[in-house]
């Protein structure tokens, strides 16, 4: 069920480390506001295979733990939910934009175009301790996006999708290597952004360390209250 029906479009922004839980936890997102999962990794990755030069750049950057250039992102992103139906009447939930204080800086101009705002930045917390092993086991539905866990959230038969059948795999950003420079990235360019949206007073901390559904619905009445 979804709240949405004739309510004004929620606009929401999920942050956080890589494996911090952002894709995870957006499917209860989508579900209760009846709202679009915007993830711009996921965009980039079905680029990324399109086999075209811009495919091979974007795949090279992936995987050398660094960011797409903002310019693209912005122009990706925008072009994507001025043409997509739930996103222009129910609203989205951003997972992976804004990435850098210029982004950021962007998706404000855009949301004015949009006559909007954002009105919750949930940030996952994790300790990046947590993230390797978060990362390592990960399998993923590249078609929807869903995602699985070797060990904490295994699908029903191994290395298969539970809806679609389809072969699960595994992303070529998520080795250890990779990971350390996601994280180096994160720290360096992402986190100057909690302070951005602290200020702004809609940033609202969430404990993604516990289990997968744990405390969900004390997250979605945080994301809800004012
Ligand atoms: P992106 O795809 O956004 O990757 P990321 O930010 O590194 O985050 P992840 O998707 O790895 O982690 P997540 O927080 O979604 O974790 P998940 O829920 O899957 O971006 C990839 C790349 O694209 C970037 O590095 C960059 O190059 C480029 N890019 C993207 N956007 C860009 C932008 N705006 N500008 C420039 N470049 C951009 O969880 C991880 C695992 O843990 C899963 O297996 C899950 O099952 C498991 N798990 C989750 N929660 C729990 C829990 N509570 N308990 C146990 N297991 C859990
Ligand atoms: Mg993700």
């Amino acid at each position: 069920m979804t709240n949405n029906n004739h309510k004004a479009p929620h606009y929401l922004i999920i942050m956080g480390p890589p494996g911090s839980g952002k894709g995870t936890r957006c499917p209860a997102l989508v579900k209760h506001f009846g709202i679009a999962h915007l993830s711009t990794g996921d965009m980039l990755r079905k680029v990324a295979s399109s086999g075209t030069t811009l495919g091979t750049q974007i795949s090279q950057i992936i995987d050398s733990g660094k960011f797409v250039d903002d310019v693209t992102m912005e122009k990706m992103l925008r072009e994507y939910i001025m043409n997509d139906k739930t996103c222009m009447t129910a609203g989205f939930v951003l997972d992976g934009f804004p990435r850098t204080v210029k982004q950021a800086e962007m998706l404000d101009t855009l949301m004015q175009d949009l006559k909007g705002s954002i009105q919750k930045v949930i940030l996952c917390e994790i300790p990046d301790s947590l993230i390797i092993r978060r990362i390592c086991g990960r399998l993923v539905h590249p078609a929807s996006g869903r995602t699985y866990h070797e060990e904490f959230c295994p699908p029903a038969v191994a290395m298969r999708d539970d809806v679609t059948g389809d072969a699960l795999v595994r992303r070529a950003d998520d080795n250890p290597e990779t990971i350390g420079k996601r994280l180096e990235t994160y720290h360096e360019q992402t986190a100057p952004l909690i302070e951005y949206y602290a200020k702004k007073g809609i940033l609202v901390r969430v404990d993604t360390s516990g289990g997968i559904d744990e405390n969900l619905t004390e997250f979605l009445s945080a994301i809800e209250s004012k």
